[in-house]
């Protein structure tokens, strides 16, 4: 099967020309000038540009969390992903106390298994590793699970002390795994919620005031050290606040492997969100918290001077009806997180590069090119060049649209962004070389996603 995609103009994360591209079953098969082939199928991209398949590297599909679960399972969520030209998801498989990591992969890979309609992966997320776990570790890095995150948060649950963290990272550092870290210090703001609590204060918005910047600062900072003293690269995950950047940034300048991704949310919203009427701020309680708006530029200023490399999701669903309103009382009792695996790329297009604080290249850079690259999935994905996946994006930069939860695919009855209009979408979106979006329609097949083995860390 042979599919022309003509008259586009291709960005990658460093060049730009006008080209067309030839896609042969699945893969990207050559790239050139008026290409004279008889396809099959011809996909017109004039007036467009021809992006490399968005990577989203952080996504909680069908997770338990919070007493419930989140609204998007593998087939919801990656239909919407596929929305919002997103063609890669790395979700993250839970080990949960006391259960061997290959059968909470088991578990993942059943949730996903014959529903994903995109490519995916999984991170293992470590809540439990005596020594026979380390062993367990390399046996997931065989398996194409080469990251694993840890939570220096929600004590009780997925929290790990600093022990295990450095236990985690001397291993990651020896097999070429990454190690993601969640940096909040969990004690300190589970002390500040109980007192909150204790004092009456139920609202919303006391669970970003129990949650100060200063204790994600921290916690990036520890975690850094950790991974300094282990020798082992570290990937700060959902920074949101200049506390924590500025924890990378000074890492970096000392040339240590610290790197770290942000997410739209904490681009575009801020804790004024918090202060909606009623209930509604409990729409924003996710975690980290959105924080004041002066974060949002050290963020940009972030991205621009690559101390942040990646922008990712965590696109973590939770209905406001019945999901949310189980903190109706209680503040920390909302489930932790938000939807946004759809809108990534319309948001950051719209938001960064039509407003001149990020080049086209950067942009694609960091939503598809140093995700695939960090996480193992690089050349096959994030990239237009042949022999590469042929998961494109063929984007309209002039398209205008309102981002609602009328309109949205994401299966969840809210969108923060409610009524923003942004200009830049993807009109036509290519998975495995097939058309699975066009228009505003799904054409794909729940199911029809494949799970990616991913390469070890090599650097970045
Ligand atoms: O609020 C969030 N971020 N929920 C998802 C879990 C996590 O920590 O990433
Ligand atoms: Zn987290
Ligand atoms: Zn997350």
């Amino acid at each position: 099967m042979k599919t022309l995609v003509r008259n586009g103009t291709v960005v990658t994360a460093t060049d730009q020309y006008r080209a067309d591209v030839l896609i042969v079953d699945d893969v990207i098969d050559s790239i050139g000038r008026q290409l004279s082939v008889d396809a099959d199928h011809e996909i017109d991209a004039s007036g467009c540009y021809v992006l490399p398949g968005g990577v989203d590297v952080h996504t909680h599909m069908d997770m338990p969390f919070g007493g419930t679960v989140s609204s998007d399972d593998f087939e919801t969520g990656t239909i919407a992903a596929a929305h919002g030209g997103t063609t890669t998801l790395i979700d993250f498989a839970i080990q949960f106390k006391g259960q061997a990591m290959r059968q909470a992969l088991d578990t993942w890979y059943g949730k996903a298994d014959g529903k994903a309609a995109v490519d995916y992966g999984f991170h293992m997320i470590v809540t439990d590793l005596p020594d026979a776990g380390l062993e367990d570790m390399s046996s997931m890095v065989r398996d194409g699970v080469t990251s694993f995150k840890l939570f220096m948060a929600y004590p009780g649950v997925l929290m790990v002390d600093d022990a295990t963290i450095f236990k985690a990272l001397v291993q990651a550092g020896k097999i070429g795994a990454l190690i993601c870290m969640h940096a909040e210090n969990g004690s300190v703001i589970d002390l500040m919620v109980r007192r909150a609590l204790a004092e009456g204060k139920t609202a919303p918005k006391y669970h970003a005031l129990t949650r100060p910047a200063s204790m994600e600062g921290e916690a990036t900072g520890r975690a850094i050290a950790l991974a300094e003293l282990a020798g082992a690269p570290v990937y700060i995950v959902h920074l949101s606040c200049n506390d924590a950047l500025q924890k990378v940034r000074e890492a970096r300048d000392r040339g240590l492997p610290a790197y770290a991704e942000t997410c739209p949310q904490y681009l575009f919203l801020s804790d004024e969100n918090y202060q909606a009427e009623g209930f509604e701020g409990a729409k924003y309680v996710m975690t980290p918290p959105l924080r004041e708006k002066w974060h949002q530029d050290r963020l940009w200023a972030g991205l621009q001077k690559d101390h942040l490399q990646v922008v990712s999701t965590d696109h973590c669903p939770f209905c406001f009806k019945e999901q949310k309103e189980l903190g109706r009382e209680d503040f920390s009792k909302i489930p932790n997180g938000a939807p946004g695996v759809e809108t990534r790329l319309s948001l950051l297009y719209n938001g960064g590069v039509r407003t001149g604080r990020i080049s086209l290249n950067r942009f694609v850079q960091l939503v598809a090119t140093a995700p695939a690259k960090m996480f193992g999935l690089f050349p096959r994905k994030g990239t237009i060049a042949a022999g590469s996946d042929a998961d494109l994006v063929i984007f309209d930069p002039e398209a205008e649209v309102t981002l609602s939860a009328k309109t949205h695919h994401m299966r969840v009855d809210y969108n923060p962004y409610e009524g923003m209009r942004v200009k830049g979408a993807a009109r036509v979106v290519l998975s495995q070389g097939k058309v699975v979006v066009e228009n505003g329609q799904f054409r794909g097949r729940a199911g029809a996603g494949r799970l990616l083995k991913r390469s070890t860390f090599g650097g970045f």
